[in-house]
């Protein structure tokens, strides 16, 4: 076997993210390796994901080469094999934020409600208290609820609901309201997630961004949803997953036969089931905008929740009451 001399020449800077030619030349018993930088690439492709809530068939759907991940909230709850999605956000996401129901299950605050989508989020989370590893819940626990992250010179903001209200406000593209809302903010990018409702929302200055949910979609496509941000372009992006075998996973877990039914309407139609029910529930007709009576059925059904009062003595100071976190 003839032995080979490596002279390898770099040209010029080089950085992670460039491109490179690579020029083979020199006599046969010395390779030149000429490494050239061809140009250094602009921008990054940056996957945002959001509301995977435990549904690893649909996470697992997405095939897409990115350079960065971006996660931001709810990874937990409506489905039951949240460990494959917990791990997978550990090992790939770049940056997460703490979703509403992440909040909870790490809390370990019990669903208080039986209808719509509590019924699903009270089936699911006793379940996630079984599985999930110490590990699991330490990641949960330490999610932060906000996070600013700068890539190829563009800022990102990432929060769960809205910066006012991080786990609760439901806000879709209303360009006024998500304007007032980030007064204070300074980013280009706005990354949230929360009503399973995907949109691209050009404000003046920044770009508001919900990729829709990958795990359970609420605005009638029922295929995986999510975000590709490259070159300064967002997209809206679809996969179909095996929705039979998140249902069978379910099933397998123990879920009633009841709640299954729940989440089986729900994920294969996107959701439109469940927007349906709702307005059943409280005698809404569906003339207008279904995912707006949906929202507001969600608000409707918040309430603050005032902390049981401890018997011991009188004390001046009033304990704050808190608010728990709403299905979403
Ligand atoms: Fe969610």
């Amino acid at each position: 076997m003839q032995k080979v001399k490596v002279l390898l020449v770099i040209s010029s800077k080089m950085t992670e993210m460039a491109q490179f030619h690579v020029e083979d030349r020199g006599p046969p018993d010395l390779r030149i390796w000429v490494v050239q930088q061809v140009r250094e690439r602009s921008l990054m492709r940056i996957l945002v994901l959001a509301d995977i809530h435990s549904n690893w068939p649909a996470l697992a759907a997405i095939q897409e080469p990115f350079d960065a991940c971006l996660f931001v909230g709810d990874l937990v709850d409506y489905a039951t094999d949240p460990v494959p999605c917990v791990d997978w956000i550990r090992k790939h996401a770049a940056v997460s934020v703490r979703g509403n129901h992440d909040h909870a299950v790490a809390q370990r605050i019990p669903v208080v409600k039986s209808n719509g989508l509590h019924q699903l989020a009270a089936a699911t989370r006793p379940l996630h208290w079984k599985v999930l590893s110490p590990l699991h819940m330490k990641f949960l626990t330490r999610l932060p609820v906000t996070r600013k992250v700068t890539l190829d010179k563009k800022r990102f903001f990432l929060v769960h609901a809205t910066p006012r209200d991080p786990f609760d406000e439901y806000l879709r593209d209303d360009k006024s309201a998500w304007q007032a809302r980030l007064k204070g903010v300074d980013a280009d990018f706005i990354l949230v997630g929360h009503t399973h409702i995907p949109f691209a929302l050009q404000l003046d200055g920044p770009m508001v961004i919900n990729p829709g949910s990958v795990g359970q979609p609420r605005d009638g496509d029922p295929r995986a949803a999510y975000a590709i941000i490259e070159n300064g372009k967002v997209e809206l992006r679809r996969v179909k997953y095996d929705i039979d075998a998140t249902l069978k996973h379910m099933r397998d877990s123990g879920i009633d036969a009841e709640t299954l039914e729940l989440a089986t309407a729900v994920l294969r139609t996107g959701g439109r089931f469940e927007f349906d029910k709702l307005a059943q529930s409280v005698g809404t007709a569906l003339d207008e905008d279904p995912n707006d009576v949906h929202d507001t059925v969600e608000l409707a059904q918040f309430k603050p929740v005032e902390t049981p009062k401890k018997k011991r003595k009188a004390s001046k100071k009033k304990a704050p009451a808190k608010r728990k976190p709403s299905a979403s």
